[in-house]
């Protein structure tokens, strides 16, 4: 039997023949993408998730949860030389060229309203530099300090990977070196009916979607991206999302105390800004340590008390991850079905074929689309363990157009971020009751990327920089 007709065959015996319903109208160019989609398709995994799909969400059984455990930072009674060991472990690491940066930007950045891949959003209080440029900035310079070249993935998805590679190529990779930087695209997933019926977008064309940024850990396997790392040595991997400028992407502590727990997957935490903070929270659950996402948790759960008065459940997750070269390979190679991610649904409103031939979106919700968590590999994982970070220091997202976690709020907190660099060297701005300087400014992270690289780069000045209106240091 023919290629072409064994996939339609089974398609047909998986009860999803109607994808081929209109095989004879399609011109052999169509025939030729349907038959790419539908061969990309697991018709296996597509037939299991169909169970039950119909069915309630299913509520997770919380009844034997519990705050997770993290490691604290030394100035919340963490044990500091803990953190100075670590901070060497991290720093050798880095000089070795043992790690690489992994950034997920494949998602599509609705609610930010921004037209184009969200990477590309300008975030920088001055000079209104783009999240690509901060990150290239932090790869630049922490090449520099480990003194050898290091090398940074990207995932993007169809929704933005041609546009994000354009971006970067028109921007001369913003002095990175082509072949340092490493662009995917992550899988698809068909989306489904409620009754487990894919869904067609037209014609010759099946509506498939983005699985999720836990589909980066197929993605890194399948794109050779793993083989590479393997080749280079890499062996950790520093793992951000595109929202998040503050981020500390080569962080030797985090580095270090992961590698000395022997941990194939770690997390960093904030304390949850307030009970509804719409972010993961590490918990114990079942003694796994887990993230139960903010949709997830009752209100009941995240508002809850300690002894202390404080937050029980308060360990958001700041989606800042490190994983083990190794522990992708062996989750994403999908070899071993114990060790597989779960699919979380979510029912939405998708373009379909109608009955009078066109396509259109829908007034009400109509199927699913499929995605992967990536820190449902935390469950996974072998001694993993969550370290604090400073929200201050590492955590100003952007996710909306306005209010909170927004540009705005976004550029504040790089500016009181900067301020208090400065203040540890003495230099006091005038600043608000929220601790925003009055004055508008920028570290790029090529001059310091932390409050530890900023002391040194400052000590190193002569004469020290001027800090006024618009100053780029
Ligand atoms: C996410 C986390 C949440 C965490 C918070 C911190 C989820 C489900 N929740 O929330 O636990 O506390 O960030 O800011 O992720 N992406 C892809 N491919 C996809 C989907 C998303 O690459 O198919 C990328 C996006 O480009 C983005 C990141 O994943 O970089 C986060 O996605 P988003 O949907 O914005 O997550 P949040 O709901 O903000």
């Amino acid at each position: 039997m023919s290629d072409e007709l064994n996939i339609m065959e089974q398609f047909k015996n998986f009860g999803q023949g109607h994808v081929f319903d209109h095989w004879e109208f399609l011109s052999e160019e169509e025939q030729v993408l349907l038959l790419e989609q539908a061969d990309s398709i697991d018709l296996s995994e597509i037939h299991s998730l169909c169970e039950g799909l119909d069915a309630e969400s299913e509520s997770l059984d919380l009844s034997n949860l519990n705050p997770a455990n993290y490691i604290k930072r030394p100035e919340n009674g963490g044990d500091l030389n803990e953190w100075k060991d670590s901070f060497k472990i991290g720093n050798k690491a880095l000089i070795e060229g043992k790690v690489a940066f992994f950034t997920v930007a494949g998602g599509q950045g609705t609610r930010l309203g921004f037209d184009g891949p969200k990477g590309t959003f300008p975030i920088t209080p001055v000079q209104h530099n783009t999240l690509f440029q901060v990150f290239s900035d932090k790869v630049f310079r922490a090449q520099e300090l480990a003194g050898k070249k290091l090398h940074w993935f990207i995932m993007t998805s169809l929704l933005n990977h041609e546009e994000t590679v354009q971006f970067f190529t028109k921007n001369d990779f913003f002095r990175l070196d082509k072949d340092q930087v490493h662009f995917f695209s992550q899988g698809l997933m068909p989306a489904l009916s409620p009754e487990g019926k894919i869904l067609m977008e037209a014609k010759g064309l099946i509506s498939m979607t983005p699985d999720g940024h836990g589909g980066a850990l197929r993605a890194l396997v399948k794109s050779g991206s793993v083989e590479f790392m393997e080749q280079e040595g890499i062996e950790i991997i520093s793992y951000f999302q595109v929202d998040n400028p503050l981020v500390h992407i080569a962080d030797p502590e985090f580095i270090g105390f992961h590698a000395n727990a022997g941990s194939e997957m770690s997390s960093k935490m904030v304390v949850k800004a307030y009970a509804g903070e719409k972010v993961g929270h590490f918990c114990s659950l079942e003694d796994v340590l887990t993230v139960i996402e903010y949709s997830d948790m009752p209100y009941e759960l995240a508002r809850q008390k300690d002894d202390e008065g404080d937050l029980l459940y308060k360990s958001g997750s700041v989606a800042i991850h490190i994983l083990d070269r190794e522990f992708i390979k062996r989750i994403g190679s999908g070899s071993d079905d114990a060790c597989k991610l779960p699919f979380h649904k979510a029912f939405k409103k998708i373009k379909v074929l109608g009955t009078d031939g066109e396509s259109a979106k829908p007034d009400e919700e109509n199927g699913y689309k499929m995605e992967m968590f990536v820190f449902d590999a935390l469950p996974l994982a072998k001694n993993p363990i969550i370290i604090e970070a400073l929200r201050a220091d590492e955590f100003s997202p952007v996710k909306n157009a306005k209010g909170v976690d927004s540009a705005d709020t976004c550029k504040e907190d790089q500016l009181r971020q900067w301020a208090g660099w400065l203040e540890s060297v003495g230099i006091d701005l005038i600043l608000d009751e929220t601790g925003l300087p009055m004055t508008n400014f920028e570290v790029r992270p090529v001059y310091a990327a932390s409050k530890h690289e900023f002391l040194n780069k400052w000590e190193e000045s002569d004469p020290k920089p001027i800090i006024q209106e618009n100053t780029v240091l």
